[in-house]
């Protein structure tokens, strides 16, 4: 998807994201939050934050900023940081495959449910590694295209109707990660089935 259209598509989305979308996400984004072994003082990055589902769960004793292209998401993020006190939390417009922060510049880095939105997957990891630190943790949490050709075709298939809602659904696990280089230190699902995965990677750099 390009630009206008992530744009167009999420600012319609923006005020009613969280009633239709947090049931579904809310449960992978809590369960990798809380994997993540956040440490005091750590600074994470949150990638295409959205309205903010996961910025109340981010501990207080780290420091967290949310980046994303959408206006409208931030600004539903804002209000929750404003109305929960999330003072250990700061919000950016920003491009994810263009991240203004220097290398090296944070503990983890947690993309949530935006690997299918973003123009360029793997440039967008490429540029999480980059802000990451090195042996730093970069957390996915997102759909995959399935392993099973059948149900992949299906949802070759069923691409050009998830783009015009706002998400690919032929992104290739394996292919972002040899694009990309990550390692990945553990990979599930929360059931046995289930539609989208928590991936854990280390950032060898
Ligand atoms: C499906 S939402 C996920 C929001 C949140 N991470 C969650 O899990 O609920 C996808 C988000 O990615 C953002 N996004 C898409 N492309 C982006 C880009 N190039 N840079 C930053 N954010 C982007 C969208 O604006 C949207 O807020």
């Amino acid at each position: 998807m390009d630009y206008e259209s992530i744009k167009k598509i999420y600012a319609l989305y923006s005020d009613v994201y969280d009633v239709i979308f947090k049931r579904f996400f809310y449960p992978r984004i809590r369960s990798a939050i809380q994997s993540m072994e956040i440490h005091p003082g750590d600074r994470i990055l949150d990638i295409g934050v959205g309205t903010g589902l996961s910025l109340p769960l981010y501990p207080r004793h780290c420091k967290v900023v949310g980046i994303d292209l959408s206006m409208d998401m931030l600004e539903q993020a804002q209000k929750k940081v404003e109305r929960l006190g999330l003072s250990h939390i700061t919000l950016m417009a920003m491009d994810a495959m263009n991240l203004f922060f220097n290398d090296n510049s944070f503990d983890k880095v947690f993309i949530s449910h935006v690997v299918s939105v973003v123009p360029d997957p793997v440039r967008t990891l490429e540029e999480a590694k980059r802000v990451c630190k090195r042996q730093g943790d970069i957390v996915i949490v997102n759909h995959f295209q399935s392993e099973n050709r059948w149900f992949a075709k299906i949802e070759e298939f069923l691409n050009p109707i998830c783009k015009r809602i706002g998400w690919r659904s032929d992104i290739s696990l394996k292919g972002i990660l040899e694009a990309s280089g990550l390692r990945v230190e553990r990979n599930y699902k929360l059931k046995k089935i289930d539609l989208w995965r928590i991936v854990f990677a280390t950032n060898d750099k």
